[in-house]
C-alpha cells in the first residue's frame, strides 16, 4: 500500500516529536538491536574505507530525526561526513539541532539531488517501505554511490512463514496500533504502518531489486525470524 509523498510528509510531521520513543516501544525494544547490527556493519566498512586516509562521504536516505547520523557523529565524525535527506522538514529539524555541522536537506529519495558517483556509503533505515516506488529509490542509491560503495538497508519485510505473518499483522494491527496511538496521540499513522508491511518486497524480492539496480554483491541478513532484514550491497 504505497502512500503519496504528501501523505507520508504529513504523517511524519505529526509524529516527529515522539517518533523515536514510539518506535522503540512498539517494537518491544527490538529496533535497538537491529540498529546495533547496522552500526557494527558500518564500523567494519568504515575501517576498510578509511585506510586510504580520504574522508568518507555518507548519504543517509530518509534520515528522519538523524538516528543513523547521530551514531556516526559520536563514533566517526573525524573521518566521515554525513548528508541526510528526507521528505519531512519536521523530522529534519531534530536532526539539524543534534548535528548542526552536517547537511540535512529536504528531498525525495526517488529523485536524489546529487551527481552520479558522489558517496562512499549510503543507508536507508525503515524508510523504503513508505516510498511510492522502492525499486526506484534503490536505483537512485546505486547511481549516487561510487564504484565499490556500500548500500545498507534495514527494513521490515513480510514473514516467510504465513503463521508468523498472521501473528505479526495481528500485533501491528491491534497492540502496536493502539499503543502507538496512545503514545503519540494519533492512531492513524500506526494503522497505516500495519498495512504497509505485507505490500513490501519479500526478502527474495528485495534481493532481486538490489541486483536489478546493478549492485554486484548483495547479502541479506534475516532477523526476527525473517520479519526484518539487514541488506548489505556493494556497487
Ligand atoms: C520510519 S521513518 C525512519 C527514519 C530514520 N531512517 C530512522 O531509522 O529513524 C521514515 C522516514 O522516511 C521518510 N521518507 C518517506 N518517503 C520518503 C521519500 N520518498 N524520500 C525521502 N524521505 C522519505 C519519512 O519522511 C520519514 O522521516
Amino acid at each position: 500500500m504505497p502512500a503519496s509523498p504528501e501523505f507520508v510528509e504529513k504523517l511524519f510531521s505529526q509524529l516527529a516529536p515522539v517518533y523515536e520513543k514510539v518506535s522503540v516501544a512498539i517494537s518491544g525494544g527490538m529496533i535497538l538491536h537491529w540498529y546495533d547490527l547496522l552500526f557494527k556493519t558500518l564500523d567494519r566498512i568504515y575501517r576498510i574505507k578509511s585506510r586510504d586516509g580520504k574522508r568518507i562521504e555518507h548519504l543517509d536516505i530518509a534520515t528522519g530525526t538523524g538516528l543513523i547520523p547521530l551514531w556516526i557523529w559520536k563514533h566517526w565524525r573525524n573521518k566521515v561526513s554525513v548528508t541526510g535527506i528526507d521528505l519531512t522538514e519536521g523530522m529534519l529539524k531534530i536532526a539539524r539541532h543534534r548535528m548542526p555541522d552536517w547537511k540535512f536537506i529536504v528531498g525525495d529519495a526517488l529523485n536524489l539531488p546529487f551527481d552520479d558517483n558522489s558517496f562512499d556509503v549510503a543507508t536507508v533505515t525503515f524508510g523504503l517501505r513508505n516510498m511510492e516506488d522502492p525499486a526506484k529509490a534503490i536505483s537512485e542509491a546505486y547511481r549516487v554511490l561510487r564504484s565499490g560503495g556500500y548500500f545498507l538497508v534495514l527494513e521490515v519485510v513480510p514473514y516467510p512463514n504465513p503463521l508468523l505473518q498472521r501473528l505479526f499483522e495481528m500485533h501491528v494491527g491491534t497492540v502496536s496500533a493502539i499503543a502507538g496511538g496512545i503514545l503519540s496521540g494519533n492512531i492513524t499513522p500506526y494503522v497505516y504502518f500495519a498495512g504497509s508491511v505485507d505490500s513490501f518486497f519479500t526478502r527474495e524480492g528485495f534481493e532481486k531489486a538490489c541486483r536489478n539496480a546493478g549492485f554486484r554483491k548483495v547479502g541479506i541478513l534475516p532477523m526476527a525470524f525473517g520479519g526484518s532484514i539487514l541488506a548489505i550491497c556493494q556497487k
